[in-house]
Parts: C-alpha cells; structure tokens; sequence
C-alpha cells in the first residue's frame, strides 16, 4: 500500500509509473453482474439479509462447486462473508483463543498474522522456499506442531508466490492436521485464477476443512466485498451467531448481484480473463528470469510472481524505492510477506495489460544494468 502511495505520487508529479504492486484484478465486474446489481436496486429490497447470507446465493455457490469441481457441498454448509477477510476473520474467531498458535507458510497473505495477533492468538510462521512450492508440507506441518497449535492456514494458490499445495501434499497435510486434533484452514480465493490443468479444491478431502473464498478475484468484484466460507456442519451456527454480531449480514446489493456470476456469460468472460492472466504470467516470468531474477517455481494461479532480487546488490525494500524512482516501475517488497528470505525478494502482480507489462520489464531493462553487481 506504501509502494503504491509512493507510486501515486510519482504520477501526480507527471511521471509515468508501471503498476505492478497492485493485488487486484484490473477488470472491470462483468456486465452481467452490474446488470443484475442496477435491476435489483431499482426493486429497492436492500434490507439486511440472514447473516449467513440469502439462500439462493448459497445455492448458488454449492452448485458452482458440484459443476466445477465435481464436489457435493450442503448449501447449508456454505455462508456468504463480506470478503474472504471477513470469513477468514469468522472462521479464526471461532477457532482462536488466548495462546494458541496457527500454523502459517512465510512468507504468506500478511492479514492473516493480524487477525490472530487481535485474536491474541501467535502465528507461527514457517519458512519456505522453492523446495516444497513456497508452500507448507505435511512434514513441515508436523515438525513445528506444539502443544499450543490449534490449526493450520494455507492459501493455494497463494499470495505472494502464486504457487500451489499439490493435492496428494493436501490429503497427507490434511490426515496430518486430523490425526494431530488440530483445524484446516484453506484459502482458496486464487482456486478460479488457475493455470495448470483443472483446479481441485480441498473439500474433495473432508467435511470438516474451512474453506475460504472469494467474489474479488476470479469474478473481478474486491470492491463489492463479498466472498464465502464452507464450514463443517456443526460450526455453521456458532458462526452465523459471530456474523450477525460482528456485521449483522454481508452486504445486500452485493450478494444480488453475485447471483449473476454463475451465469454461462460470466462464467464465459471470466474464463476469457483467466486466460489473459495466462497469457501475462507466460510473458512476465522468462521476462523477469532473462533479467536476472531469480523465478525458480513458475507460479501456478493467482497473478503474482514472488521473485528473487538478491542479484542485484541490495536489499527488496531499497531496491524497490530505487525502481521505483529510477525507472517508474512499482512493486512490493518481501517485508509485506514475512521474515523469511523477505530482504531478497519482491511481489510483481501482472494485474495490467500486457502492452503495460512490456513497458514495465523495458524499463527494467535499461536500468538493471547500471547496478552494481556483488
Ligand atoms: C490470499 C488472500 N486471501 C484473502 C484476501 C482477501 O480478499 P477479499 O477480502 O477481497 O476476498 C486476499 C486479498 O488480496 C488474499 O490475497
């Protein structure tokens, strides 16, 4: 956000600036949905709705899974959040007392460290790299678990590395969290956002994971605040009790809109996108590897590459002010992420056009060379 702040005002002062820090889709909401969105408030009926959501949504989205992902889940089990923040803040809520420890990747989705430390709860995070994906394993799972370890939170694919659990790694983690009384937790808000072969989400493994998701990313609507949650059945209640506590319902014109998501032309032009943020991904990587970073895992979903910057003699922070004055082009250092190898690495989001993208690693690639090399 501080990258950005900075970018903004290189461009306020008439600069060009190349936006690769920004973690959001650069579509607009499909025209299906602003269509459902203009009918539903010109009806005027946006009155709270249940706290877990209004039920044609839920229905909505436990179909989505069955036609694509060949999984049955119960509509009851699925409850409608504003965001995927609000459900991961849910689901950590009800799972996170005093002391106890989630286990997280670093680095990893920062949010999360902050819900669990307001929860005053510890997150433990575990360093990883390109030898397990940048994800955790079940191996990696074991060995940090302690007393004090109530659960596990994976996001797959995950922000900052793009990168995936495979889903035999997903099984071994899951039987490892189970056989330990502990809790799995799994993001999937980048499941949609994917490039190789067709995604499989965890709740093919269990009835008893929380699976977090999202209306941001892959329907292209951060600003409409509205994601899901998929709960075991004997947490729903305890839930929906947090939710109308915490904000009574997740917001109306929203989930209205969302109905239209599932429609074959939105479903059609979302497809469309994905395969331009494919298109991205497979210019931007051999791009930035031919630079000199360091791409060791070709980021599988998502639209993040997490790259090593360690070539270029000084540490992300610096580096990325320095790119940024030098050259125009913004991105995120490592910090924002975690500890682990964080002054080494940065975040690029191919969240622009590919004509953008290209500007972007020209830049880079007048500049880099000028560096002094260690
Ligand atoms: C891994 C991950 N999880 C959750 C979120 C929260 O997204 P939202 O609340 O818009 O669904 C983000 C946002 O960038 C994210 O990257």
């Amino acid at each position: 956000m501080e990258v950005q702040t900075a970018a903004r005002a290189l461009e306020a002062g008439g600069r060009s600036v190349v936006h690769m820090e920004i973690g959001e889709p650069d579509f607009p909401t499909p025209e299906p949905v602003l269509a459902a969105a203009r009918e539903a408030m010109a009806g005027g009926d946006i009155y709270y709705t249940s706290a877990l959501g209004i039920p044609s949504l839920r229905e909505a989205i436990a179909r989505h899974y069955r036609d694509h992902f060949g999984v049955r889940v119960d509509p009851e089990r699925v409850i409608v959040t504003a965001g995927s923040s609000a459900a991961l803040l849910l689901t950590l809520a009800l799972l996170v007392n005093r002391d106890d420890q989630i286990l997280l990747a670093d680095p990893g989705y920062p949010c999360n460290r902050h819900f669990v430390r307001t929860l005053e709860g510890e997150t433990v995070g575990i360093p990883v790299g390109p030898e397990s994906n940048y994800q955790l394993t079940a191996d990696l799972i074991g060995a940090a678990w302690t007393s004090r370890t109530r659960g596990v939170l994976i996001a797959s694919p995950s922000n900052p590395t793009g990168t995936m659990v495979a889903p035999q790694e997903m099984r071994r983690i899951a039987t490892e969290v189970a056989a330990r009384g502990g809790i799995l937790i799994v993001d999937e808000i980048y499941l949609g956002l994917t490039y190789a072969g067709q995604p499989r989400t965890a709740l093919a493994l269990s009835d008893s994971l929380f699976v977090i998701s999202s209306f941001s990313k892959y329907f292209n609507m951060t600003g409409w605040r509205l994601g899901w949650l998929v709960a075991p059945d004997a947490a729903v209640r305890d839930i929906e009790k947090l939710a109308q506590n915490l904000y009574i319902s997740p917001p109306t014109l929203s989930q209205r809109a969302a109905l239209a998501c599932f429609m074959p032309e939105t479903l059609s032009i979302v497809e469309t996108r994905r395969n331009e943020f494919q298109a991205r991904r497979d210019f931007l990587v051999p791009a930035l590897r031919e630079l000199g970073f360091g791409v060791p895992v070709m980021p599988s979903g998502g639209f993040f590459v997490y790259a090593d910057c360690s070539l270029f003699g000084m540490d992300s922070e610096r580096f990325c002010v320095e790119a940024l004055e030098a050259t125009g082009v913004a991105f995120t250092p490592g910090i924002d992420f975690g500890r682990h190898r964080a002054e080494d690495h940065v975040r690029l989001a191919y969240t622009i056009a590919q004509d953008k993208l290209r500007e972007g690693i020209r830049r880079l690639a007048a500049w880099l060379p000028s560096l002094r090399r260690p």
